[in-house]
C-alpha cells in the first residue's frame, strides 16, 4: 500500500529532518506538519492543529485524507494522541499512552527490562525522602538520581558529592521541583562506557535498527556545561559495529517488544536505547518512544529507499525487512542555539545567511525555533536551527558543517565546536548539575 499524504505531529528540528525525509520518498508523498514552523515549508505544509490537540489532529487527518501520522514528541505519546488516533481509524506511527510509558516511567521501563532479561544497570525505586537518603550508602558514590517521570531531560543527576545527591532527592520528593514527575526517584548502579543511541523502527513484532548515533548534550565543547536538549549529533557511530548491533537487537528490542506483547500493549513506533558500552556489554540508560532529536537529523540522511514505506507498515503493524538500506558516508548535525541556551530564550538573536546553504550538495537546514525576519531568521527557541552535513568520512561532513556555520552572520546565537571532533569522555555531573544548574 503506498503512502501519499503524511502527517507529521511536532514543530522542532526532528519533525523538520522527519518531514524532508518522508517527502524525499520514492513515492513523493505530500507531507504536513501541525503545527510546525515556517521554515519548513521547503517540503512541508503547515497545518494549524496543536501537537496535544487529538481531536484537531484526528480532524485534519479526515479534511486532508491523511494515510499515515508520524507523532514526533514524546508528550503526546504520553497523553494518549496516539490512542485517539488509531481509535479514529488512523494509520498511527507511534505508540499508544501504554507502551509509552517506557519513556514516561524510569520505573516501567525497569521492570520491563527485568521481565524481559535485557541488560541495565542495577536500581531501587524511593517515593520517601528520608529512605531515599538512606539509600545513598547502598548505591555510591558516584550517585546515579534519576526522576521516574518526564522532566524534559533534567530529570537526572550524577554526582560523587553526596550533599548534591541528597539536594536532588529533595527536590523531587519534598520540593516537587518536577511535580508529579519526581514523587518517585530511582537510584542507579553507576556505569562507565561510551555513550549511544540506536533507534528501532519497531511494528509490535519485528524491527529494523536505524544507523547508530552519537548526541552532544553538555551545552559547551570538551562536554563542560549543564546538560541540554542537545547541541549536535553524527551517525554512524563507530562504536557500534555489525556483532553489536546484532546483540542490541536481540537481548535489548527484541526481548522488549515482546515482553509489551504479552502484556498487550505491543509497540508500534520507535525504540529509542539510549545505551551505556560499558565493559561487560551495552547497558540500557534509558528508552524513548520517538525518534530522538537531534540524533535525526543525523540519521536519517543515511536512510534510502521507502521509509514512509517502513513506517506505514510499522504502524499496521506489518514487518517491510527490505523497505530500506543504509547510505555510506557519515552525517554530522550542529544545532544553532539561542545564546543563553539553555536559560530561557533572551530574545533578539539574528542568523543571516542560512537560506544561501539550502540546496548546497551534501548540505541541509533544519529549523526549530525560529521565524522569518526579512532576509534573516530570528531566533524564537533555545535551539533555533541545525546545519547538517554530509560527507564520506566523519571528518569531511564535519568540515562541511563547520564551513557551512561560518557563512552564516547575524547575533545571539551560537553552536559547539567541537561536535564529531573525537569521542569525548563520559563525565559525572548528570542533567543540570552544580550552582549553574538550569
Ligand atoms: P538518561 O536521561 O537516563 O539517559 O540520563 C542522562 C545522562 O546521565 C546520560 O546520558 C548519562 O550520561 C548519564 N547517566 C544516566 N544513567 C547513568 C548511569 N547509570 N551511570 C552513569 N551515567 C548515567
Ligand atoms: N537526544 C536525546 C533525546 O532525544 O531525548
Amino acid at each position: 500500500m503506498s503512502v501519499s499524504r503524511i502527517l507529521v505531529v511536532g514543530a522542532g528540528g526532528r519533525e523538520h529532518a522527519l518531514a524532508w525525509r518522508l517527502a524525499r520518498d520514492p513515492q513523493a508523498p505530500e507531507v504536513l506538519v501541525a503545527p510546525g514552523k515556517e521554515g519548513m515549508g521547503d517540503v512541508a505544509r503547515c497545518v494549524a492543529a496543536g501537537e496535544h490537540d487529538a481531536l484537531a489532529l484526528a480532524a485534519v487527518c479526515r479534511r486532508e485524507g491523511v494515510d499515515l501520522v508520524v507523532v514526533g514528541p514524546e508528550a503526546p505519546l504520553a497523553e494518549g494522541v496516539a490512542d485517539v488516533l488509531r481509535a479514529a481509524g488512523f494509520a498511527v506511527y507511534g505508540p499508544g499512552s501504554a507502551a509509552a510509558r517506557l519513556e514516561s516511567s524510569k520505573s516501567f521501563a525497569k521492570d520491563v527490562l527485568r521481565e524481559s532479561g535485557a541488560p541495565t544497570a542495577a536500581s531501587e525505586a524511593f517515593t520517601s525522602f528520608a529512605e531515599a537518603r538512606g539509600g545513598l550508602s547502598r548505591w555510591g558514590p558516584p550517585w546515579v538520581v534519576k526522576a521516574d517521570g518526564l522532566a524534559g531531560g533534567k530529570g537526572v543527576r550524577v554526582t560523587s558529592v553526596r550533599g548534591e545527591a541528597e539536594e536532588f532527592l529533595r527536590d523531587c520528593l519534598e520540593r516537587e521541583r518536577f511535580g508529579a514527575s519526581g514523587r518517585r526517584v530511582l537510584l542507579e548502579e553507576f556505569l562507565e562506557g561510551d555513550e549511544v543511541s540506536i533507534m528501532a523502527v519497531c511494528d509490535g513484532r519485528e524491527y529494523v535498527l536505524l544507523p547508530p548515533a552519537r548526541d552532544y548534550k553538555r551545552a559547551l565543547d570538551g562536554d563542560r556545561g549543564v546538560n541540554t536538549g542537545g547541541m549536535g549529533a553524527y551517525a554512524p557511530s563507530e562504536d557500534v559495529d555489525g556483532a553489536l548491533e546484532e546483540e542490541i537487537g536481540r537481548r535489548i528490542v527484541g526481548p522488549v517488544l515482546e515482553c509489551l506483547r504479552r502484556r498487550g500493549t505491543p509497540f508500534l513506533g520507535t525504540l529509542y536505547c539510549g545505551l551505556m558500552l560499558a565493559a561487560r556489554g551495552p547497558r540500557v540508560l534509558e528508552f524513548n518512544v520517538r525518534f530522538g532529536d537531534p540524533e535525526t537529523q543525523a540519521v536519517l540522511p543515511l536512510v534510502e529507499g521507502a521509509f514512509a514505506e517502513l513506517l506505514a507498515a510499522a504502524a499496521r503493524g506489518e514487518p517491510a525487512p527490505g523497505a530500506v538500506r543504509r547510505a555510506r558516508g557519515s552525517v554530522v548535525a550542529v544545532a544553532l542555539v539561542d545564546e543563553g541556551y539553555p536559560d530561557a530564550v533572551r530574545g533578539g538573536g539574528r542568523i543571516r545567511g542560512l537560506d544561501r546553504l539550502r540546496g548546497r550538495e551534501g548540505v541541509e537546514v533544519f529549523h526549530a525555533g525560529t521565524r522569518a525576519a526579512g532576509e534573516d531568521w530570528e531566533v524564537t527557541g533555545g535551539r533555533a536551527a541545525y546545519v547538517v552535513a554530509r560527507g564520506e568520512s566523519r571528518s569531511q561532513a564535519r568540515a562541511r558543517a563547520y564551513a557551512a556555520v561560518a557563512e552564516l552572520g547575524g547575533s545571539g546565537w551560537r553552536t559547539r565546536r567541537d561536535i564529531a571532533e573525537a569521542a569525548a569522555p563520559v563525565r559525572e555531573g548528570g542533567a543540570g548539575r552544580g550552582p549553574g544548574e538550569r
